[in-house]
């Protein structure tokens, strides 16, 4: 897949994921073989304001040209100036948030409300394609807003010609927030229409929607979402797949463990220990998920405030995972 001049390795990414995806959780993810990321979704504004906490997320450093910032916002002239600065930092390129269904977001006009008013749409894909060029813009779109306001392929459209290089559209409307089955049909009707590669988004769960995704929708790349969490090998497994070699079994529970403490480690070593801690609780309880015994590990780890405290439950548990083996 090539967007713009930017080749990938493969046409596999990961999800952009508001307070998920940040620089530790990229990192895992491309060593698992995602050939891109996305940053969590950044507010121009935010930006624009020098809010310190929106900058942060723009810390790209050591990560240039292999991750994709995305940002939120209304305004054309602060959504070009804040691409500028997205470029400066590093960014692969530049993504425009059209699918966020948070109300917060949407009734100030951002995010899903931008497919109900496509001129605006449109203003802000060619005032930033024109400051950024020629590094890519792309846009992330929806279906539509709900059952009766189905417009990707015309919202689609409408950003091509203003200027975007790719679409990712997930197959959900506005309404279905992330639930219900995702419409590929929407994502193979958006591919017959425009001329530019479509990301295909929703319901990757296992390494074989992947292909089934492309081989239904014609869709140039694949974006997984929820699929990856505490699950980074997914994008292995899908590469195999995608090459015809054999797919890698799924990590064992120590390697799954052994991950989640890798991890761990690091968002303490980048946050500190208490905001480390506190934040790598979802992180802990996506790695855990499924494994016997896992409800009762999460709850003691969500009441522990320390690395070295979290460490020990999850060492413990999984001694006590091997004993289980031993003896059986
Ligand atoms: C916790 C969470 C945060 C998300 N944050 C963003 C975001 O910042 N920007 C965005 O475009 N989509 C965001 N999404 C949507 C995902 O990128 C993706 O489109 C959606 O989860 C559907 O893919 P999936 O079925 O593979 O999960 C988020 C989804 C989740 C679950």
């Amino acid at each position: 897949m090539q967007i713009g001049t930017i080749v990938l390795e493969a046409p596999v990414v990961a999800a952009p994921m508001a307070g998920v995806t940040d620089k530790i959780f990229r990192r895992i993810l491309r060593e698992a073989g995602a050939a891109l990321t996305f940053t969590e979704m950044i507010s121009a504004k935010g930006l624009y304001y020098r809010n310190s906490a929106t900058w942060e997320l723009m810390d790209l450093k050591g990560e240039e040209g292999r991750v994709v910032v995305q940002l939120f916002g209304r305004e054309p002239e602060i959504m070009a100036w804040a691409a500028r600065e997205a470029v400066k930092a590093g960014a692969a390129w530049v993504d425009l948030n059209m699918g966020c269904p948070t109300p917060k977001i949407t009734r100030n006009g951002e995010g899903a409300a931008l497919m109900r008013d496509l001129p605006r749409a449109r203003d802000i894909v060619a005032a930033v394609a024109e400051v950024i060029y020629p590094v890519p813009v792309t846009v992330k779109m929806r279906k539509g807003w709900d059952e009766g306001e189905v417009n990707a392929v015309e919202a689609a459209c409408a950003v091509v010609e203003a200027g975007a290089r790719a679409v990712t559209v997930h197959g959900r409307t506005r309404s279905q927030f992330y639930s219900g089955r995702a419409d590929w049909e929407i994502i193979r009707r958006v591919k017959e229409a425009v001329g530019v590669p479509v990301i295909g988004n929703g319901d990757v769960w296992r390494p074989e929607d992947a292909l089934a995704l492309m081989k239904a929708t014609g869709c140039d790349g694949v974006m997984v979402g929820r699929g990856c969490l505490g699950n980074p090998w997914i994008f292995s497994q899908i590469r195999a797949l995608l090459d015809g070699r054999e797919v890698p079994p799924p990590p064992d529970p120590r390697e799954r463990l052994g991950m989640a403490l890798r991890h761990l480690r690091m968002a303490v070593e980048r946050k500190g220990e208490a905001k480390g801690v506190k934040e790598m609780r979802k992180h802990l309880a996506w790695y855990l998920k499924g494994l016997p015994g896992a409800a009762r590990v999460r709850q003691a780890v969500n009441n522990e405030g320390t690395l070295a405290g979290v460490t020990a439950l999850l060492e413990d548990y999984m001694a006590r995972l091997n004993s289980a083996d031993r003896s059986r």
